[in-house]
């Protein structure tokens, strides 16, 4: 395999989105996701193409799983030259009502397999001086998150964590470069437990060009990113000149407009 791309959550969504666009520039790939027949369906499409594509059928809200990939990934000798780091879920809520499985898990995907990965597969490239890795993090890592507090503290854990590995690296050939999307036309609603209507107070973005936004930024080694004119506002000026109390009420009332959206 050559020129491989490793993405997880390539099931679905933005990551199935950077699948198609790094086999579009004639990459090989490992899709990595629990739902099996979504993977091997994109790993059909995938294939007619010309790329070689492996998939893991894993849950990486399991603690060994990102070590099992590392192993399986070594033991066949594959170079990863990109590491897309997508997976992820969130959910719509008051904390203390909410599942703590769900949390745990939460914090599991959004944090803990990410960072597991990138730790594991960045001294490899740092050795052969070469790599990409791309972290998707949400423009909620930029400010308070009422009733999607786990998810937007993870995500502030993936931005910040981006943020200072990107200084790290930059002395190497390697580059991290840190997604932060705002609200995308997905399968991120459904499993978060709402609907993404597009007449509701927020506008979705096609999966398609947030990918494509995102790994043009990684190819040119670019640091946080935010696609969208909107997402910019939050994240470059609000996040910035707006005090936190007053975003997170507004955040609030955003979020609370969405109860008619909750999947009951
Ligand atoms: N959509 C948005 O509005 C939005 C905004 C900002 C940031 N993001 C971020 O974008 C990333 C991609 O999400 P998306 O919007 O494309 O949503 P999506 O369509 O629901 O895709 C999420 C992907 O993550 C995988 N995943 C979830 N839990 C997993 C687990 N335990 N083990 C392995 N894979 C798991 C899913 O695969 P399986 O279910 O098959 O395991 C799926 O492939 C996430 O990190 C999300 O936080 C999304």
């Amino acid at each position: 395999m050559e020129n491989v791309a490793l993405i997880t959550g390539a099931s679905s969504g933005i990551g199935a989105e950077f699948a198609k666009i790094h086999a579009q520039k004639g990459g090989d790939l490992i899709l990595v996701a629990r739902r099996k027949d979504k993977l091997k369906e994109l790993k059909t499409k995938l294939e007619e193409n010309g790329s070689k594509v492996i998939i893991i059928a894993a849950d990486l809200s399991k603690n060994k799983t990102a070590d099992e990939i590392y192993k399986y990934v070594s033991s066949k000798k594959i170079k990863i030259k990109y590491l897309i780091n997508n997976a992820g879920f969130g959910n719509l809520g008051l904390f203390y009502e909410g599942n703590l499985e769900t949390y745990e898990n939460m914090i599991a995907v959004n944090i803990t397999a990410l960072t597991k990965l990138t730790r594991l597969f960045l001294p490899d490239m740092i050795k052969l001086d070469e790599g990409k890795i791309m972290l998707v993090s949400s423009i909620a890592s930029f400010v308070p998150g009422p009733l999607n507090a786990v998810y937007s503290a993870t995500k502030a854990y993936v931005t910040s964590f981006g943020e200072s590995l990107a200084n790290e690296v930059k002395e190497t050939g390697v580059s991290v470069t840190t997604l932060c999307p705002g609200a995308t036309k997905t399968e991120f609603g459904k499993v978060s437990g709402f609907e993404q209507n597009d007449d509701g107070p927020m506008q979705f973005a096609p999966a398609k060009e947030v990918a494509e936004y995102g790994y043009d930024a990684m190819l040119n080694d670019k640091g946080v990113v935010v696609p969208g004119m909107f997402n910019k506002f939050i994240t470059g000026f609000v996040s910035k000149f707006v005090p936190r109390s007053m975003t997170a009420k507004f955040a609030r009332s955003m979020m609370d407009k969405r109860d008619d959206e909750v999947i009951k």
